[in-house]
């Protein structure tokens, strides 16, 4: 008989008819109620077993961590805490799980610190939190395909393996097949990469936003939804060497319909959370309330996390130029106080973490859309304004998490983007395809990235971005 899910047997009305389940022992009590999890949802059907019709050898195996199937018939609850329950009549061991090993892992029932569950990545998922948590991720995958499905846009597979640098920002992994120990070398003794695999150097992707606008000059409205990796040594509660970005790209779309773009899509998939998946955001409400506990008052959040998601969505994201937000920046009370690590004297100044997490949190109390900021500070691809200075960039800035998303409208001009990239020192050669598209029926054009994982960060609730992605890849990390 193939087994039932737990979560649509916690939905069925009691029936004589006999069922099967497997699943995974959370606790077994009094040699009588074995809660079994099957990870379908967080919460545990009670099997109750009747101990003096089963054998003691049988009976010694069902222990916390192993896998068994059940068979009984599913009967309205003697007990609190559930409606229903599983009268059992066999039980298999599937997979034993010795209690003296256990008690050595993650599994054994007490309470790990989130270290100790990383240590341990994979096994963290058999723990409500980390159930809880993959789960949401899944759905919120779901819930951004969805949305782009549903507004017309076309899935695009941008490649993982690159020649080029979308960020110019120089963090990249190079991928190479040459032997390191005696690779081939010019003249000048630099390694000679044409000789390399792809005959040049390669390097997993930091973005597919280039690849991105090609389709989008065709397709009209893309998306890619996929890895990408930035070797940038920023060993953060905000920050992973491997992470998965969304990133819409639209043509005849500027800057403002850039914004309205991001926002929308964001309401849409927090509250596909908000609908789909309850029970999981309510146990991580009151595990957030539990941590929150230890903290002193004024540090305490004032909403819950249902409360903060659904302020999310009701609520328009406050749209503020660089420039307004450097002003009020300068007047603040943490920089008249040098309360900031890096304090803003003048125009042109880098946002930090901390400015961005002032300006959501202290000063508008919502989430941020700030634009327009200078040429300077960011990437060669973006439209140059009428001013000369600044730059049709826009970050969405989000409490407890700073910058979820970064984009812009294009630079659709080819004498501008070749000047730029010049002056940036970027390789012409190396993006010819790309200043390409601004000779073949160039356009206005915009597109932004949303880091996945910050999106999962804020709808859990959970403080590191390490705990939000199965296998974390991290300066100095790459376990499992
Ligand atoms: O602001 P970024 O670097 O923008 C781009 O890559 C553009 N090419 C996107 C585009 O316009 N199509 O990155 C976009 C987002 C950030 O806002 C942040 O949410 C996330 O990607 N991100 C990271 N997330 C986790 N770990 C890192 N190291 C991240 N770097 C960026
Ligand atoms: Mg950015």
């Amino acid at each position: 008989m193939q087994s039932k899910e737990i979560i649509s047997l916690l939905q069925s009305e009691p029936s004589m008819h006999p069922i099967t389940v497997s699943g995974w022992v959370r606790a077994f009590r009094s040699n009588r109620f074995i809660a079994l999890n099957d990870g379908s949802t967080i919460k545990n059907i009670q099997c109750v077993v009747d101990f003096e019709k089963f054998e003691e050898d049988l009976l010694k195996k069902v222990t916390v961590g192993s896998a068994i199937q059940v068979e009984g018939t599913l009967v309205e609850s003697q007990g609190q805490g559930q409606a229903i329950e599983i009268q059992v009549s066999k039980i298999d061991i599937l997979g034993e799980a010795d209690p003296e090993e256990v008690k050595l892992t993650i599994l054994s029932p007490k309470r790990h610190t989130l270290e100790k569950l990383r240590e341990q990545a994979h096994l963290r998922v058999r723990t409500n939190t980390f159930g809880a948590v993959m789960r949401l991720r899944s759905k919120l995958s779901f819930a951004v395909h969805e949305y782009f499905q549903k507004n017309g846009f076309y899935y695009m597979h941008t490649p993982i393996v690159t020649g080029s640098d979308a960020e110019g920002a120089g963090e990249m992994f190079r991928v190479s097949a040459l032997d390191p120990k005696n690779p081939p070398l010019n003249e000048d003794g630099t390694i000679d990469y044409s000789q390399d695999f792809f005959g040049k150097e390669s390097n997993l992707t930091v973005s597919g936003q280039l690849e991105a606008e090609t389709y989008a000059m065709g397709l009209g409205k893309v998306y890619t939804f996929g890895p990408t990796f930035r070797a940038e040594n920023s060993n953060t509660s905000r920050h992973l060497a491997e992470f998965w970005m969304i990133e819409p790209e639209v043509a005849f779309n500027d800057l403002a319909d850039n914004m309205d773009l991001a926002e929308d899509f964001i309401k849409y998939v927090i509250k596909y959370a908000l609908d789909n998946c309850q029970d999981d955001l309510e146990f991580l409400e009151n595990r957030l309330l539990q941590e929150e506990k230890s903290k002193p008052q004024t540090e305490r959040s004032e909403m819950s996390l249902r409360e903060k998601l659904s302020f999310v969505i009701d609520n328009n994201f406050m749209r503020v130029s660089y420039t307004e937000a450097i002003e009020i920046l300068k007047r603040s009370k943490p920089n008249k106080k040098k309360k900031f690590k890096y304090l803003i004297e003048e125009w042109g100044a880098d946002l930090q973490s901390e400015h961005e997490r002032f300006l959501v949190e202290k000063h508008f109390k919502c989430p941020v859309i700030l634009f327009d900021y200078p040429a300077k500070i960011k990437a060669f691809y973006m439209r140059l304004n009428e001013d000369g200075n600044t730059v049709r960039a826009m970050d969405v800035l989000f409490p407890g998490i700073g910058e979820i998303v970064g984009g812009s409208q294009r630079e659709e001009r080819y004498d501008v983007l070749k000047q730029k990239m010049e002056d940036m020192g970027i390789p012409e050669e190396e993006l010819s395809w790309y200043l390409d598209l601004r000779k073949f029926g160039t356009c206005v054009h915009s597109g932004f990235g949303l880091g996945f994982e910050r999106l999962v960060l804020f709808v859990t609730g959970m403080g590191n971005i390490r705990d939000v992605i199965p296998y974390p890849r991290t300066p100095g990390n790459a376990e499992f």
